[in-house]
């Protein structure tokens, strides 16, 4: 069984910078021209992460490629788009090619941006012949209903089991959202959440937690054949380990 490997930091600030180190190493073998295949998270918790890894030396940025875990059903300049976040933190302060970005069309009809992202990853993972897109790594957040990416508590994302992409309803946020599935998320080299705030201390709970009837849909990204890695702070943490 694949183990999670969780390490808890004291602020925010310093699992950015945790954050920042372990996605540049990742990023490393670019630097011997190795294409790097990463998927990046929406929120507010990567930021300051972008920001960092904008600035860290020993990456060849041509060899890095962006994708993303998943986006709202908006045009890229929306302030609510997790790509203009992207562009704004990391992409527009980096020399990375724009053919190397990624990005979901939230601007279009949600099945057909699905279908489409779907199409670019079979095709831009193509090495991988009829094999589930392997990331090299997938970043992502929790939200404190214990959602990831945009796999939401009672959504029917998280019973999709052959689309990589699908736009997934969300009552609870009256929207539509586009998402990468579970096949994919848990087909990556390496998943590494980011999750900070007291708030986040329940989910967190459940989903590292002893008790297995309370597993929210985070709980379900553990890579068949790859590693796990959360980052938490301290109050994030709260508790975790009267609950393992
Ligand atoms: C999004 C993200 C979402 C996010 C969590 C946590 O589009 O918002 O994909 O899954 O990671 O909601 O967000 P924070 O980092 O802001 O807590």
């Amino acid at each position: 069984m694949n183990e999670r490997q969780v390490h808890v930091l004291p602020s925010v600030g310093e699992l950015q910078e945790a954050a920042a180190r372990q996605v540049a190493e990742i990023l490393t073998p670019t630097t011997a021209g190795k294409s790097v295949r990463i998927a990046l998270s929406g929120g507010s918790t990567p930021r300051r992460m972008h920001e960092l890894l904008a600035d860290m030396p020993g990456i060849n940025w041509s060899h890095v490629h962006v994708y993303f875990g998943d986006e709202r059903t908006v045009g890229p300049d929306d302030p609510r788009s997790n790509y203009r976040m992207a562009r704004e933190t990391l992409l527009d302060r980096v020399p990375i090619p724009a053919g190397n970005v990624h990005r979901m069309r939230g601007e279009d009809p949600p099945a057909a941006a699905a279908a489409a992202y779907q199409q670019e990853l079979i095709e831009s993972f193509a090495s991988d012949a009829g094999a589930l897109p392997r990331f090299d790594l997938i970043i992502l957040g929790m939200g404190a209903d214990g959602h990831t990416a945009s796999l939401f508590p009672g959504s029917t994302a998280l019973h999709e089991r052959s689309a990589l992409v699908i736009a997934n309803d969300v009552p609870q946020q009256s929207t539509t959202r586009i998402t990468l599935t579970y096949p994919v998320l848990n087909a990556a080299r390496q998943v590494l959440f980011l999750v900070a705030g007291g708030d986040k201390a329940p989910a967190i709970r459940d989903v590292l937690g002893e008790d297995e009837t309370r597993r929210p849909p985070a709980a379900f990204v553990l890579p068949t054949d790859g590693e796990s890695l959360w980052l938490l702070d301290a109050a994030a943490a709260e508790g975790l380990s009267e609950a393992r």
